[in-house]
């Protein structure tokens, strides 16, 4: 049964900018931030408190969040990989911090220099700190249907990790296509095997759109039931250690199909489009939503 409403969590300013070779001075990032909101959305990744030495993309996030415009109703979330980032996201006032682990060892190595089972270690009192102070968790698994390093990755293993992390206090795990080599048979045949054992509101849908095959994962994931699907604007982004990968999906396409579907979002379309373009006039590139580009011809 297909989800009346979904929710989006916009992961462009995190996980999209977190990828672009030049860093952003503040203000545009404010700008971008604030343009979102007032699109609508309600759920957004602003930034990651991570070694600026591994991702200086994200280095002033610090400054970001006590700077941000914030906007009553939204959440503005970041990354927390261990202690010394999550003390950070406290001081600087963070709404929801995510802790991000891997369902490959070689990727989780070469993202976090940890074992997966190290990995979990170091969540725990994030975690537990995070939940103490009033900060809910959300979590990713990375890797769910291929990584970039081992090839495949079992759904087996997938659902180790996810339970895993739900466990340990994580209210919702997204399921990260880090690659985009998912294609909607392995997202079915991993999503089945998932729901056996996993609510499906405890699950979030994290498609990169490396082989084009996001928006039909997308399709399988809300087939499944999944209501909370994680995408960027203007197709921002990759991975920085996961070589070749693409953006995440664009929230502009994911939001024009749910329309098209009935499937409310509260996101209004041609104000997303607009921030979209400023992003990506201010980066000097071109949108990679199909929808962004389709309507900026028909404006013209
Ligand atoms: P490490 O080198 O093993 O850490 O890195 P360490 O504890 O040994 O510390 C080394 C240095 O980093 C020290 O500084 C620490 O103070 C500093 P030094 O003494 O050398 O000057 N440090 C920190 N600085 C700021 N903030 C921190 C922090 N922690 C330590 N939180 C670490 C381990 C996890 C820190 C590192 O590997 C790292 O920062 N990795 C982040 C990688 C990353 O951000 N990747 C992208 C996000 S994940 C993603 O995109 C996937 C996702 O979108 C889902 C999907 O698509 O699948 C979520
Ligand atoms: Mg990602």
């Amino acid at each position: 049964m297909l989800p009346s409403s979904v929710k989006i969590v916009e992961v462009g300013p995190r996980d999209g900018l977190q990828n672009e070779q030049q860093v952003l001075p503040l203000a545009a990032k404010l700008q971008l931030i604030d343009e979102l909101a007032n699109a609508g959305l309600k759920y957004i990744e602003a930034g990651s408190f991570v070694s600026p030495k591994w991702v200086p993309q994200m280095a002033n996030s610090h400054e970001l969040f006590q700077q941000l415009n914030k906007q009553s109703g939204v959440i503005y979330s970041a990354l927390t990989p261990n202690m010394h980032g999550l003390q950070s996201a406290l001081t600087a006032k963070v709404d929801e911090v995510a802790i991000f682990g891997a369902a490959s060892e070689s990727f989780s190595m070469r993202n976090i220099n940890c074992s997966i089972a190290e990995s979990l270690l170091r969540f725990e009192p994030v975690i537990e700190y995070a939940i103490a102070n009033g900060l809910k968790v959300r979590g990713y698994v990375s890797c769910v249907l291929g990584c970039p390093y081992e090839g495949e990755i079992s759904p087996q293993k997938v659902l180790q990790v996810t339970q895993q992390m739900l466990a340990m206090g994580c209210y919702e795990i997204s399921l990260g296509d880090t690659v985009g080599v998912g294609t909607p048979l392995k997202t079915a045949k991993l999503l089945d095997t998932l729901l056996q054992h996993i609510a499906v509101d405890k699950l979030a849908a994290h498609f990169h759109d490396t082989y084009g095959q996001a928006l039909a994962n997308i399709l399988i994931a809300l087939q499944h039931g999944i209501g909370v699907i994680d995408s960027s604007v203007a197709g921002l982004g990759g991975c920085p250690y996961a070589k070749g990968a693409a953006g995440n999906v664009a929230t502009e396409d994911v939001v024009y199909m749910l329309n098209g579907m009935d499937i409310v979002t509260g996101i209004d379309l041609p104000a997303l489009v607009s921030a979209g373009q400023n992003i990506m006039l201010r980066l000097g590139r071109t949108s990679q939503s199909k929808v962004a580009q389709a309507m900026s011809v028909v404006k013209q």
